[in-house]
């Protein structure tokens, strides 16, 4: 999707994202559902945490939209044995229209890849039953600030910089009071944010780095350059390589 959101290495995604998939079960407990509701997955990703949403909706269904082709084919086939109960859509969040309301949106480690807050959500809130409940956790304020430098270090690069020229970086790491205000100017209540710190320290640290958090970057440089410039990045960052993830949780109430 040129100007959209970045293509992923899903496959690759759907392997290593082992944290993001922990982060997810416990965000799920905060969703209050009986079991027969209509819920989006606000960037469902390779469908690993769509399936624990899935778990939790016996009766119910989920519609799960993301930004990424190759993520939405991922999950079309993790999600075969749910397929009737499961409806997949590539589309960008800041578009988001959906044809009936939800009961509840759950999001899982991706709204700090939308650069525009306000606009994300109120594109939620016009996709919500008043009353529904949002609940989310995305990259904060603070989040993988070592990772983050050696990214900016590494891009600035001769090699590398005429690719990232001008081009802003693509995380967009919010704090709790201003997507408090945020939420509350979309026609949210019942809001409460926070930050939550999360220590991941992968096997496969450089795999696990390329995939959960370069993909934008990747999507910028031509594929034989790809792996020099994970290398560039991964030389920056302290031994043992290990990720410091700052966490902005959310939830709130459509009013
Ligand atoms: C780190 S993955 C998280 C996937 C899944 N929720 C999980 O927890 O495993 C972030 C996802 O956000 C999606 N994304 C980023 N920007 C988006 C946008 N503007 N609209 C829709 N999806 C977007 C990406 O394509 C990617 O699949």
């Amino acid at each position: 999707m040129a100007g959209g959101p970045a293509e992923w290495d899903a496959e690759a995604y759907h392997r290593l994202a082992r944290p993001q998939e922990e982060w997810a079960r416990e965000v799920l407990r905060r969703l209050p559902l009986r079991g027969e509701e209509t819920v989006l997955d606000a960037g469902c990703g390779s469908g690993g945490v769509t399936r624990l949403l899935l778990e939790r909706l016996p009766r119910g269904r989920v519609i799960g939209v993301d930004g990424s082709q190759a993520m939405i084919d991922e999950a079309r086939s993790n999600l075969e044995q749910w397929a009737g109960r499961v409806e997949l859509r590539a589309g960008d969040l800041l578009e988001l229209q959906l044809e009936q309301p939800v009961d509840a949106v759950f999001s899982n480690a991706t709204f700090h890849w939308i650069p525009d807050h306000e606009t994300l959500f109120g594109r939620l809130r016009g996709a919500m039953k008043p009353g529904a409940p949002l609940v989310a956790q995305c990259g904060g304020e603070g989040n993988v600030a070592e990772f983050a430098g050696a990214i900016e270090a590494a891009s600035a690069l001769p090699e590398f910089a005429a690719a990232f020229e001008g081009w802003p970086a693509p995380y967009n790491f919010a704090g709790p009071a201003l997507t408090e205000e945020r939420l509350r100017a979309a026609g949210f209540d019942g809001i409460r944010c926070w930050l939550e710190e999360k220590l991941v320290e992968p096997k496969e640290p450089r795999e696990f780095g390329a995939a959960a958090g370069l993909a934008p970057h990747l999507e910028r440089l031509p594929e034989e350059r790809r792996d020099a410039f994970v290398d560039a990045v991964m030389e920056r960052l302290d031994k043992p390589i290990a990720y410091r993830y700052v966490r902005l949780n959310i939830d709130a109430t459509a009013a």
